[in-house]
């Protein structure tokens, strides 16, 4: 068999894994997907998996990607609606979140956001502000959307957000990102403590470097992809894809004994020690 064969073979496409009977069916759920800013997002990947099996999907969005997301958001087979909401903003917060009217089964929290400064300054240098808006876009965000979303999820549901190695170990140039990731982690751990009773799930997925407009913040990030792709056990850099079928699988009932739990979306790269010398 041919190496491309192989990967063929492990790598079905989102199409191809909705066509299965054997995956999850997200029919007669409704999903809010946060973090979509371009084709290019992990979340839209998500979004497009969560509609192909079947989910019905509202979109909450940064305004200063309006353009793009008119564009994009009609694409989704099952979109109910796309609406502005800065999860800085507690008006548009509240503004979103005053128009919902139907119950939500599965939300997808696809947001980080650092000052530039913090990529470039040491750490001990970092502001108060410059922290401040890091971790609440970042970390905080999660547990203020469920805030608002919690009671729409009367019958229980899915809560899945995107986290980042760096937020368990030092990943050069990811600095006060790695903070945040890792109080988002430990977000993951609290909220599903406590949404537990109401059968409503929280984990995370920590995805490999993949290159997107977040993405390109992060200094030398080609090198990084280029050294994960060397050193992780499946020799391969992962894709949007990747991320969105476990998303979807998070999502389904076919998870719903998991909660609480960061699960590695990497080729394998995070359990690496010391790589292969030579
Ligand atoms: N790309 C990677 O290598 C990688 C790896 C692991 C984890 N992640 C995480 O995946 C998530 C999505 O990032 P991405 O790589 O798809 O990049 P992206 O730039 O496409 O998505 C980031 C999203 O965050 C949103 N956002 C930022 N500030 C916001 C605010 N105040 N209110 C509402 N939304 C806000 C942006 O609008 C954007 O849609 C992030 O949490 C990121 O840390 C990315």
């Amino acid at each position: 068999m041919s190496e491309s064969a192989i990967q063929a073979k492990r790598r079905p496409s989102a199409a191809v894994s909705a066509a299965s009977n054997d995956m999850p069916n997200l029919k007669g759920k409704t999903a809010l997907v946060f973090g979509v800013a371009s084709d290019t997002s992990i979340a839209w990947a998500i979004a497009q998996e969560l509609a192909a099996q079947g989910a019905e999907i509202i979109l909450a969005y940064q305004f200063r990607y309006h353009s793009r997301i008119k564009d994009l958001a009609p694409k989704l087979p099952n979109l109910v609606a796309y609406d502005r909401c800065d999860v800085a903003k507690d008006e548009e917060m509240q503004a979103f979140f005053g128009k919902l009217k139907q119950p939500i089964d599965v939300v997808v929290h696809s947001i980080a956001f650092a000052p530039a400064a913090t990529f470039e300054t040491p750490l001990v240098d970092v502001t108060d502000q410059d922290f401040a808006t890091a971790l609440t876009v970042s970390s905080f965000s999660l547990a203020k959307i469920m805030r608002y979303a919690a009671p729409h999820m009367q019958n229980g549901g899915s809560v899945v957000t995107l986290t980042y190695l760096g937020g368990q170990r030092v990943c050069s140039n990811y600095k006060v990102m790695g903070v945040a990731k890792a109080a988002l982690e430990a977000y993951v751990r609290e909220l599903a403590f406590e949404l537990g009773p109401k059968n409503i799930r929280v984990n995370a997925i920590s995805a490999g470097p993949i290159k997107t407009l977040a993405a390109s913040g992060i200094k030398d990030f080609d090198y990084i992809l280029d050294y994960h792709k060397s050193v992780a056990p499946l020799r391969e850099n992962i894709t949007t894809g990747d991320v969105a079928d476990c998303a979807a699988f998070l999502a389904s009932d076919k998870a719903k004994m998991i909660t609480g739990q960061t699960i590695f979306v990497d080729a394998g790269y995070s359990i690496v020690g010391v790589p292969q010398l030579g």
